[in-house]
């Protein structure tokens, strides 16, 4: 936590016209600055920076705020992790709450300033190598003009060039006081004191910031048995899962065409941003990461990756892909014609083709697999069934609940297969995950929990199951994206991006089902021949609608009840936990619950019921109904966004699929209105 002094004192510093002119080219214009707006695509400047004021605001987009906004919204960044890079480009140190935490913080940014210190030295020295010596100029500068690249191209990559000589940069280094313990913790010397890159051509590798954080070398020797490329170690800054090669770059183009080109290696990435194609970042030859797939995220939701057209390595780069989906990507592959890397088709073909072949064969991933595995499948029924559970395992990792219902759609026409078949085993499979993820979760809980009680003079255990955890969750990816109607969290968690209906308010379903899975969450109920508890059903039922709720508060109510039943407490009820527990709104809002049975019976009866015990055979009735009303509810609303979106829409191809997902909603509605009527009647 940072202290609010510090908080204060940044605010009181920082200056907008200093943080935008990072990004934006700026022009005075009176009083004011003007740029071309970072947030949409325009021609025409209608950024406008007032230094005076010391804020900005584009009226084109109507985006606006400070330089903590800017930073906030620029940077896909939180509050404390805006006001951290303001006090680093100011040079103030943060007082952080607990004095422990800021100097170990102010140690760490010592050390990690150091580093990008030796870096900046060793990048300038790979640069001047391949300008002006004569290695450097035979060797590398004549490699790179050979591949195409212009100079422009050579300053804009900051590639370089490593002797070969067997100290060069290390002498060059001590002599300038920097530290060997440090250079070899960079990975530029090694163990021995010899310089780590020799005789290959360097790819400085750059932060999100444009920082350089490490290098990648090539060799230039056809001798197969020395890597082709080495790379730095891992260090303080450079964590290798949490970068994108050629991504400070591209940020600002991936946002304004709102798509995100993959590749797999830098030279590739290096001929496309050559040749006008600035929305690529490459992935190091490996598949993406979590971390990889969250930064991506920040600019778009749409990826494409680029596969060499005779990759044999497709099939195995298809498997890690599901982490894409997972994250609530659309993501589509473009296989490049036989033969060609993306590298060497671009240069054959140039831009305008280019672009033009990428969007007339990029392929939907789920589509892309099924139609590949298919077709090595033929007839073979084994390897038939092979492919529908790896589809369906695809299918079930999409958390949007409409495009899930789309993909089985389709999914069934192209495997004939009978879509209800496919709807109840993509359930299964759902239902599997949720619970193996939750399972996992309370495991590690517990662990901490037991790790913390035994430390010495760790606090006796609380007599709460469970350790009072952020809200929501504490993973980023699990966040929801609606918390503005949440006065009780604080800020930094409110996301930016909010599905466009929910400006009114509709969090009266959500907050009924909080309530009976308090109150009677441990009771059974008997579903499809299975003995189930109101809590899961309750969750598993809303789990695919998470980010819909309104209220982030009653899905951490039934997220926890689910947790609270399968971690199966022998000590207390349900409802007691609930009483007690660690977040004082969720004791509260329980205790309420529990003596206020009026206020909340406005659409039927149920409430009635709340303060006492329920009638056993009713637990099945309400829940049921409750659900099937936040159902529809829910779907209503998701309806109705559909609706506006298609009105707006103007690409054919995506209204398309808009409409195909509008009709899929009305059938869902439909069928949940059908079991509503029956339920009530
Ligand atoms: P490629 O072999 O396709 O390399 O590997 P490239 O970058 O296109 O290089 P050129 O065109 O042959 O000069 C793709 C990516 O895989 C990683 C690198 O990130 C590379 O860009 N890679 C490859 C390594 O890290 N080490 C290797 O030995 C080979
Ligand atoms: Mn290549």
């Amino acid at each position: 936590m940072i202290s609010q002094k510090s908080i204060q004192e940044v605010l009181g510093l920082a200056q907008v016209q200093d943080i935008i002119e990072d990004y934006v080219s700026l022009k005075r214009r009176g009083v004011n600055m003007l740029g071309l707006c970072p947030f949409h695509d325009e021609k025409t400047p209608s950024f406008t920076v007032s230094p005076s004021k010391n804020i900005f605001k584009c009226f084109g987009c109507g985006k606006g705020g400070g330089p903590v906004q800017f930073l906030m919204e620029h940077n896909s960044v939180s509050f404390p992790e805006a006001i951290r890079l303001l006090a680093g480009r100011y040079n103030l140190t943060l007082e952080e709450d607990s004095k422990e935490d800021s100097e170990k913080y102010a140690e760490q940014r010592k050390l990690e300033e150091s580093y990008f210190i030796i870096n900046d030295f060793a990048l300038e020295y790979y640069q001047n190598n391949l300008r002006n010596t004569q290695d450097g100029k035979l060797i590398g500068l004549s490699y790179f003009k050979e591949r195409g690249y212009i100079d422009a191209t050579i300053e804009k990559f900051q590639l370089g060039y490593a002797l070969s000589e067997s100290k060069a940069l290390t002498e060059k280094a001590i002599k300038k006081q920097f530290k060997p313990e440090y250079l070899e913790e960079l990975g530029l010397t090694s163990k021995k004191g010899y310089d780590f890159f020799r005789s290959r051509v360097m790819f400085p590798i750059h932060s999100i910031a444009g920082k350089v954080i490490g290098f990648a070398g090539r060799t230039l020797s056809t001798d197969k048995s020395q890597p082709k490329y080495i790379n730095s170690p891992e260090t303080p800054i450079y964590n290798k899962r949490k970068v994108l090669y050629g991504m400070h770059l591209a940020k600002n183009s991936i946002r304004k065409k709102d798509f995100c080109l993959i590749v797999e290696g830098y030279t590739d990435v290096i001929s496309l941003v050559q040749n006008g194609v600035e929305n690529v970042a490459a992935s190091s030859g490996t598949s993406l990461t979590q971390e990889q797939v969250r930064l991506i995220k920040r600019y778009t939701d749409n990826i494409t990756f680029l596969f060499d057209g005779d990759a044999a390595g497709v099939k195995a780069a298809l498997r890690g892909l599901d982490i894409v989906l997972e994250n609530g990507m659309n993501v589509s592959i473009v296989s490049l014609p036989e033969g060609e890397d993306p590298d060497s088709y671009i240069q054959s073909v140039g831009n305008a083709r280019f672009e033009e072949y990428i969007k007339s064969s990029a392929k939907d991933f789920i589509f892309f697999k099924m139609d590949l595995l298919l077709s090595e499948a033929a007839d073979d029924p084994i390897q038939k069934s092979k492919l529908i559970k790896d589809i369906i395992g695809s299918v079930a990792k999409l958390r949007d609940p409409i495009k899930r219902s789309l993909y089985v759609q389709r999914c069934s026409e192209r495997l004939q297969i009978d879509e209800a078949i496919l709807v109840k085993e993509v359930n299964k499979q759902i239902r599997k995950e949720i619970k193996q993820k939750d399972l996992e979760k309370v495991r590690l809980e517990r662990q901490k929990q037991r790790a913390d009680n035994s430390a010495p003079g760790a606090p006796p255990p609380s007599d709460v199951p469970f350790p009072n955890e952020p809200y929501p969750f504490s993973g980023e990816a699990e966040m929801p994206t609606n918390y503005h109607e949440l006065d009780h969290y604080p800020e930094e968690q409110i996301s930016h991006e909010q599905p466009t209906y929910k400006k009114i308010k509709h969090e009266y379903q959500e907050k009924d089902l909080a309530r009976i899975v308090i109150l009677s969450g441990d009771e059974m109920l008997d579903i499809e021949e299975e003995q189930m508890s109101v809590a899961e059903f309750v969750f598993v039922n809303t789990n695919a609608l998470f980010q819909y709720f309104d209220n982030a508060l009653y899905q951490r109510i039934i997220e926890d009840a689910f947790k609270y039943v399968e971690s199966e407490q022998e000590q207390g009820t349900l409802t007691n936990y609930f009483v007690n527990h660690s977040d004082e709104v969720i004791a509260k809002f329980t205790v309420d619950s529990m003596s206020s049975p009026y206020e909340f019976a406005s659409w039927n009866n149920i409430g009635v019921y709340l303060n006492q015990k329920m009638p056993d055979q009713n637990f099945t009735d309400d829940s049921m109904q409750s659900v099937l009303r936040f159902k529809q509810k829910k779907t209503t609303l998701i309806k109705e966004d559909i609706k506006k979106r298609i009105a707006q829409e103007s690409d054919e191809s995506k209204k398309e699929l808009l409409i195909l997902a509008f009709m899929k909603v009305q059938e869902q509605l439909k069928e949940v209105s059908d079991k509503l009527g029956n339920v009530i009647l």
